[in-house]
């Protein structure tokens, strides 16, 4: 079956074609990261007008790509929620105006989702069950996946998430939006050890998490601190959130009996946090999966690729019936077992 995908959910706008026999035949991306620098955060409504810009010229080119035509199309997945109401409703109006227009179904399909399930296209992919590690700009959650749709919260951030405080912490030390990826390049050039943070958290015997604490403790460093310290800072403050999660990941791996842990999400692309999960983890004989590094950060092929997921598994589907609603706020654990 062939889908296209459609991701629309806050600064990117991402489009795929998934074949669910052949897998990822095209995906295609913009991203909005140039615009809203000089906001220093995602604006909403700039960010809906550019999806409306940019997607029937991203859903062109991918059909391209693919060498397919609209009418070889099975089903169109887009990303209902969670997200910004506006971004979401471009995404969502146009998958569910075209599949009418083709008689195909219009499959609404959760964000996180997309992400967690995401590792799946990776070469070696995980095995159901397994616990993933969602880290993103809005979310930061260890969730047991026992089967597909059957997600259960295991523990989350109670603050900010991970990558929040990495994109407010960049903004302290002057770095552009999005701030994780450029404050783990300014890491590069530090040294461990020069500066002391904190472990928000890390002892609690759960699998909350805090990282508002390690925001502050930052700002009252950078306060103090010359801007030629800054890649000293930053990569303790890296040190700290890989810290953390890893010592969390453990944690999850420990309570659940799983022996696999996938991590998804915009921050999966430190390549700090992976390199300390993949070591930590395998001490304790467990396995750590990643989607490939392009497919770290939204796209539409995540979204695609849950929707095929869902499709091979037997979801019901109705044809659009040309009414249709988003959902901003979307709890993944509310999702049923297919
Ligand atoms: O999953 P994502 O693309 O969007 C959502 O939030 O859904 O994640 C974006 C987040 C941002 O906070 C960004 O700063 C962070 O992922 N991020 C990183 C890296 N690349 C992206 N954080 C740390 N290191 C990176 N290399
Ligand atoms: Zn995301």
């Amino acid at each position: 079956m062939l889908l296209l995908g459609i991701e629309s959910s806050c600064d990117e706008t991402g489009l795929a074609v998934y074949d669910t026999l052949q897998g990822l035949l095209a995906d295609a991306l913009h991203s909005q990261v140039a615009m809203h620098d000089a906001y220093g955060g995602v604006v909403p409504e700039l960010a809906s007008r550019d999806h409306i810009r940019r997607i029937i010229p991203l859903a062109r080119q991918v059909l391209a790509e693919a060498k397919i035509q609209l009418s070889d199309l099975d089903a169109i997945a887009y990303t209902a929620g969670p997200g910004l109401a506006g971004a979401l409703l471009v995404g969502a109006s146009v998958a569910e105006s075209l599949a009418l227009a083709l008689t195909i179904p219009a499959i609404p399909i959760h964000h996180l989702e997309g992400h967690l399930l995401s590792p799946l296209l990776a070469e070696t992919p995980p095995t159901l069950p397994f616990v993933a590690l969602l880290v993103s700009g809005g979310h930061t959650q260890f969730m047991a996946v026992e089967a597909l749709g059957n997600y259960t919260l295991l523990g989350e951030t109670v603050d900010d998430a991970a990558g929040e405080a990495f994109d407010k912490t960049a903004k302290l030390m002057g770095l552009p939006y999005p701030g994780g990826p450029a404050l783990s390049k300014l890491a590069e050039q530090g040294q461990l050890g020069r500066y002391k943070l904190p472990r928000p958290m890390l002892h609690s015997d759960d699998l909350e998490m805090s990282f508002s604490g390690l925001k502050t403790a930052v700002s009252l460093l950078v306060r103090d601190a010359p801007a030629v310290d800054y890649p000293h800072i930053a990569i303790e403050f890296q040190e700290a959130v890989a810290d953390v999660l890893s010592t969390k990941a453990l944690r999850s791996l420990a309570s659940t009996g799983y022996t696999q842990l996938v991590v998804a999400g915009g921050v999966g692309a430190n390549q700090r946090l992976r390199t300390k999960l993949i070591e930590r983890c395998s001490k304790r004989g467990a396995q750590v999966f990643f989607p490939p590094l392009r497919l770290c950060t939204d796209n539409g092929a995540m979204i695609a690729h849950a929707a095929g997921l869902r499709l091979a598994a037997g979801t019901p589907l109705d044809l659009s019936a040309g009414s249709f609603s988003v959902k901003p706020r979307w709890d993944l654990s509310s999702l049923k077992p297919i």
